[in-house]
């Protein structure tokens, strides 16, 4: 019988029972349940397997080669197969592997952040006061939600602002509250192809009066130079080995290490680089990604749940659900293998998630009495930086009351008055938010991402999803203008509306 065979015997056997049955029948699986890891504590006990399950998920791990995916991703292997292409984004942050590509790819990394950290000290130096960040996608999301959730710690730094729609109201919004002459522009493409950061790119260029206050970050570097006159030392550069939503670690990280600071930017990195070593020495067994991966494998192919929340208790990483749906589902949001062919089952969920205490007060309500069951981790910290002590208090209380309740549930003679209970949840508490603590948790997630991957046999490093619509919407610029006409009959009547109302 293979290890997913029994998987689905274990579901069949524990579908429908409590997490409490669980505890009151093996008390000691709340503390073998759990995990720390450095600055990051996770407790696995409200989800719906046991033991044998746990064993079970384990060992179709081990049946799929985890461990050596893990050792071929640290040494720079093709794993992005489609693209021809390694993803090294643990060796931005660390010199764990032996390989050649591995130790190149760190010593450019590092003559790279050398170059950054010099324009950061640069800028801090002059009279420059705030950053306007270009970039969408994974050129946006991780330095957006790290210069978010750090910046508070770092009185005085230059304020970093990001725009990313090609919405023209995001940046005439940014500009409105800015003063040319203090402000300097960084665009991030790792393509320098990106229609909403070329666009944003030039309003931005025009409104500084030139390129003088630009800065690029680009695997196509010759591109930022040329297409926006950047001067080369201010072009910095990125590389194919490095996914977008996988890059903040890189010269990405540029508006990171403006708005906290370099060395805070540099401890990032070094929290993620001992995450990265505790993924690479632990077994599976006890191997934080791994178990994180494995619990969301159970939760989507065995029980069928067809999303997944993020909520944060942490009112500083407010973003990481927004970051999360980038990395998990334009990394896993695949139908085939790496071999072209159909999976075997379904791949990501919906990823979703908010805020608490907010969030309980919109969208709870469905978490506790929906027909549908989503599956959540909660992310809190347990330090607060701030001198409101019985805020802290109370985010607490919610924190540990939601996970409590959506778990156990509780009967009622009343049925709208009854809450069913048996909601999975994974409680992730970071001791405090520091640069370390938020490096390992991206890194986590990061790592949980390609564990993912590989149990499902897809590429966690391609996106060619995203690319159908980016044609379409090229070629239909045209036709807005009235140049040409689309070819889709609903798209005609569409454009005629457009015509007769815009
Ligand atoms: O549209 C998706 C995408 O290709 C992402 O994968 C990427 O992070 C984003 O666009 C931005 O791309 P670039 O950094 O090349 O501008």
């Amino acid at each position: 019988m293979s290890a997913f065979d029994m998987l689905q015997t274990h579901a069949a056997r524990l579908r429908g029972s409590r997490t409490a049955e669980l505890v009151a029948t093996d008390p000691a699986r709340v503390a073998d349940f759990s995990l720390r890891v450095g600055p990051l504590y996770a407790n696995f006990a409200r989800q719906g397997y046991d033991r044998a399950a746990f064993a079970t998920l384990v060992a179709l791990g081990e049946d799929r080669g985890l461990s050596a995916a893990f050792r071929r991703l640290f040494d720079g292997e093709t794993v992005n197969v489609t693209e021809g292409r390694a993803a090294l984004h643990t060796a931005l942050r660390g010199n764990l592997s032996q390989a050649t590509a591995a130790r190149e790819a760190f010593a450019t990394a590092c003559e790279v952040r050398r170059r950054m950290g010099a324009l950061v000290a640069e800028l801090e130096a002059g009279p420059i006061t705030d950053i306007v960040s270009v970039g969408i996608g994974g050129s946006d999301l991780g330095p957006r939600l790290v210069a978010d959730a750090l910046r508070d710690a770092v009185p005085g730094q230059l304020r970093v602002h990001f725009v990313s729609n090609v919405d023209g109201a995001a940046m005439q919004r940014a500009l409105a509250e800015l003063d040319p002459a203090r402000t300097a522009g960084i665009l991030i493409s790792k393509t320098f192809g990106t229609q909403e950061t070329l666009l944003n790119g030039a309003i931005l260029r025009d409104w500084l009066g030139g390129s003088e206050q630009l800065y690029a970050v680009s695997a196509n570097p010759q591109r930022a130079e040329t297409a926006f006159a950047i001067a080369a030392e201010r072009v910095l550069p990125m590389w194919d080995w490095v996914g977008g939503r996988y890059s903040l670690w890189s010269a990405v990280g540029f508006p990171i290490a403006l708005a906290i600071g370099f060395e805070r930017f540099e401890a990032l990195l070094a929290g993620a680089a001992e995450f990265d070593a505790h993924v690479l020495q632990a077994p599976l067994a006890t191997n934080l990604a791994v178990r994180h991966a494995l619990t969301a494998v159970w939760n989507r192919n065995l029980l069928g749940h067809a999303a997944h929340g993020v909520m944060t208790y942490d009112q500083r990483l407010a973003l990481l659900p927004a970051y999360l749906q980038q990395l998990v589902m334009e990394s896993l949001g695949k139908s085939v293998k790496l071999d072209g062919s159909p999976v075997d089952g379904d791949t990501v969920p919906v990823w979703w998630g908010g805020a608490g205490t907010d969030v309980q007060h919109s969208f709870f309500q469905a978490l506790h009495q929906g027909t549908q069951v989503v599956p959540l981790d909660f992310v809190g910290t347990l330090r607060n930086d701030d001198p409101y002590a019985e805020n802290h208090l109370a985010l607490l209380s919610n924190l540990l009351a939601q996970s409590e309740a959506l778990a156990n549930g509780q009967g009622s003679d009343d049925p709208h008055r009854r809450y069913p209970g048996g909601r999975p949840g994974t409680m992730i508490l970071l001791d405090a938010l520091t640069p370390q603590s938020l490096g390992a948790l991206i890194a986590m997630y990061e790592h949980s991402v390609y564990a993912q991957s590989v149990i499902w046999g897809i590429n966690a490093f391609d996106q060619f999803g995203v690319e159908l619509g980016k044609q379409l919407a090229n070629g239909l610029l045209p036709a807005l203008r009235g140049e040409s006409e689309a070819s889709d009959p609903v798209t005609q009547a569409l454009l005629a509306e457009i015509r007769s109302r815009g």
